[in-house]
């Protein structure tokens, strides 16, 4: 039922507040202790697959958490599905809690601000919940299901109410483009972040002819998350975000707050020409993802049609 849902929104809020003070804490005392020791951190799938003391505090905590308020719902988080303690990664119709304790833990490890908790709740298969809070920056993203997309739980997102229409159309003329370099750094044919973001250079730049003033990209950003790269797009800051080889983890809680926010995000690659591409539903679970912002405010709203 609703009231359900709002009790359980209300319980993922504090949720993330709590786990990204734990974040920040950590943070602090990284900061105060000096340069961090190489033994902080350990590796995963390979030399940029990192893994530290931190996530797996905090993902227990979340655990811990949950399943004392839930025992009943299903629970899947990074840490625990990389230690094999659990295999069984799949969504399915349950009541499924998944979580990132810290998306952007090569920033972390850096730190740069860029990193977060990312809580996603997900029911009948939907995006239900999200919540991201990034704590080095203080900036809170929250959304359930029906009741919009919050920016600090004051504003709506997207904060950034941009009136050109951003795909199939525009896209990617004027744009910021967001895109991940991944762990992955075998030259895969469907993954090469060079190749891809070059054809929408390429594209760009065709649209605008040979030094032409209008339709070019106007930046192309990486911040080292994916979470905040959804959330960023929900905000309307970015136009687009692409990336190969996510998983569940990376993307359940900023999926949910992107549509709330009234974006759409596809599992495709991204087209060759986006004019042309069509939008299907998100499915978690395809490791592939287009996130596109939310439109900007219809002819109506800008009061454009009766002049
Ligand atoms: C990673 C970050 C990164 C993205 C990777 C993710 P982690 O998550 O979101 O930006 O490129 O695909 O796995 O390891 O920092 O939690």
């Amino acid at each position: 039922s609703q009231a359900e849902l709002d009790e359980i929104y209300t319980f993922a809020v504090q949720l993330g507040k709590d786990a990204g003070k734990m974040l920040l804490e950590a943070a602090m005392a990284r900061c105060s202790a000096g340069r961090p020791e190489e033994k902080e951190h350990v590796e995963k799938m390979n030399a940029v697959d990192l893994v530290t003391q931190t996530d797996e505090d905090v993902e227990s905590f979340i655990k811990k958490s949950i399943a004392k308020r839930y025992p009943s719902h299903k629970f899947i988080g990074e840490e625990t599905y990389s230690k094999g303690a659990s295999k069984d990664y799949l969504v399915d119709n349950s009541p499924t809690w998944i979580i990132d304790p810290l998306d952007g833990t090569v920033n972390y490890i850096h730190l740069f601000p860029m990193f977060c908790v990312s809580i996603g709740f997900v029911y009948e298969h939907k995006p239900t919940i999200g919540v991201v809070y990034a704590p080095f920056m203080n900036q809170l993203f929250t959304a359930c299901r029906g009741r919009g997309a919050w920016f600090n739980e004051t504003q709506q997102l997207p904060l950034m109410r941009n009136p050109v229409p951003p795909m199939p159309a525009n896209a990617p003329s004027g744009c910021v483009l967001s895109c991940e370099w991944g762990k992955d750094r075998r030259d895969l044919p469907d993954g090469n972040l060079f190749r891809k973001v070059d054809s929408f250079l390429n594209l760009a730049a065709e649209r605008s002819g040979r030094g032409g003033k209008g339709g070019m990209v106007h930046g192309v950003r990486s911040l080292g998350s994916a979470t905040l790269d959804l959330a960023y797009t929900a905000m309307g800051s970015f136009d687009i975000w692409w990336e190969g080889g996510c998983w569940e983890w990376d993307v359940a809680a900023g999926v949910c707050i992107l549509l709330e926010a009234g974006g759409l995000v596809t599992t495709a690659n991204p087209p060759a020409d986006p004019a042309t591409a069509p939008i299907e539903e998100v499915r978690l679970g395809s490791r592939l993802y287009l996130a596109v912002r939310p439109a900007g405010p219809s002819e109506k709203e800008t009061g454009r049609q009766s002049q």
